[in-house]
């Protein structure tokens, strides 16, 4: 069973990841998970902290000679922020180091300040939002890194790219090529496959940055060449759509998740929907003429691109703050204000990729099993053989 956990605050001493249930003998691409942890930091619209973390792996378990020994995999992220912060958050309770905490009572509208406040009983919001702070992301992505590289191992890449930021939407599908392409061009600021969207969405940004607001958006989520029958109908909590809505809601910010046209397929009629299905002789496939329902019915994968999107609310730290109450005094306040991104739907992107990645590893490993990638790729070429001859 593939199982993953992370560790570690915003400005703590390290993220950490551990991760679980890989087979033995995945060769392990270093430079392909810092790509990732790198892409994540990617995006028109980040704060300053992107400039000061410069993200790389350092594999404590799990790893030898280049790849996956079978053992519980133990992932870590140093952070470079915490040289400035080790006096604020120190591990043991230093002497004198209540004089140098930066508490933070004016609880941010949308953030996680006041309902872990309330949670954990603390006059001062800052341990719930070290650990809320999507700077844990990075540690998911690591470890979606690592189930990236399974599935590449099996034919199956997974990518994405923006559909929205704030009120300027793509208005076009895009294809899989064009995804490669941006994914694959690091300069570009808001990974939107059409140049002229994304430079509206660039003015988009610019915009709530000069009004002290932030903006919002939409990632898509692409994972091509993911073959028919991972996940079940059989029970409510095997069904792959629903598990991969779980994970992409998980991200932080991410306030609805779609599963190919989900969200207009509720207002349309059934044959203007499902997608008409034939065989190809030449592939000895069933394909789809369409791919409205993104790849998953019934909840198992049906062989097409397996399509999510996940819908980010704008940032909650404003540069002109909205009203709150003070965790102390209970007064009314402006809310805290600290660096913060305006914009990070490129990032989220990625951080979705890496959910989808490991939610859709896992199904696979359910499916294949194997200790060793060897037997893994044995049962997969079985399974293989049999929708060959099915
Ligand atoms: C990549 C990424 C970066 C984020 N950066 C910030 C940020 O700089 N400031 C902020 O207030 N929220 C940021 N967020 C969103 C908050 O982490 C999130 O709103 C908060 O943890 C509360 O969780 P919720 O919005 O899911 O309810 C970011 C989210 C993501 C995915």
């Amino acid at each position: 069973m593939l199982r993953f956990v992370t560790a570690g605050e915003s400005h703590g001493q390290a993220l950490v990841a551990w991760l679980s249930g890989l087979p033995a003998g995945l060769p392990v691409d270093f430079g392909f998970v810092n790509r990732e942890l790198h892409r994540r930091q990617l995006g028109y619209g980040r704060g300053g902290r992107q400039k000061i973390e410069k993200d790389k792996i350092t594999a404590l378990a799990g790893v030898r000679h280049g790849q996956t020994i079978g053992a519980p995999i133990a992932l870590q992220i140093e952070n470079r922020d915490w040289a400035n912060w080790q006096n604020a958050l120190p591990v043991e309770d230093t002497e004198g180091a209540e004089d140098t905490q930066r508490k933070l009572t004016a609880p941010r509208p949308g953030h996680a300040d006041l309902a872990a406040a309330l949670k954990f009983n603390w006059h001062d919001a800052r341990y719930a939002l070290e650990r809320a702070s999507a700077r844990e992301t990075a540690a998911r992505v690591a470890a979606g890194a690592f189930a990236k590289l399974l599935l590449r191992e099996f034919g199956a890449e997974v990518l994405s790219h923006v559909v929205a930021v704030g009120k300027v939407k793509l208005e076009r599908a895009a294809v899989w090529d064009e995804i490669v392409a941006i994914c694959g061009n690091l300069d570009s600021p808001l990974r939107c496959v059409d140049a002229a969207t994304e430079a509206k969405m660039k003015r988009e940004v610019d915009a709530v940055l000069r009004a002290g607001d932030s903006a919002g958006g939409i990632f898509e989520v692409v994972a091509h060449h993911v073959l028919p029958g991972l996940g079940s109908h059989a029970q409510w909590d095997e069904k792959l759509d629903g598990r991969l809505a779980q994970a992409v809601m998980s991200i932080q910010a991410v306030k609805a998740v779609e599963i190919g046209g989900g969200v207009a397929s509720a207002t349309s009629y059934g044959a203007e929907v499902q997608d008409e299905i034939r065989y190809d002789a030449a592939k000895k496939r069933y394909v789809h003429a369409t791919n409205r329902a993104g790849g998953l019915e019934g909840g198992i994968t049906n062989g097409e691109d397996v399509i999510v999107r996940g819908y980010l609310k704008p940032i909650s730290t404003l540069r002109r703050p909205l009203q709150t109450a003070d965790l102390v005094s209970k007064e009314a306040v402006k809310a805290a204000y600290e660096r913060s991104d305006v914009c990070v739907v490129p990032a989220a992107g990625v951080v979705g990729e890496a959910m989808v990645a490991l939610s859709l590893a896992a199904a696979f490993l359910e499916k294949f099993g194997g200790d060793s990638l060897a037997e893994t790729r044995r049962n997969f070429e079985s399974y293989q053989q049999q929708l060959d001859e099915f």
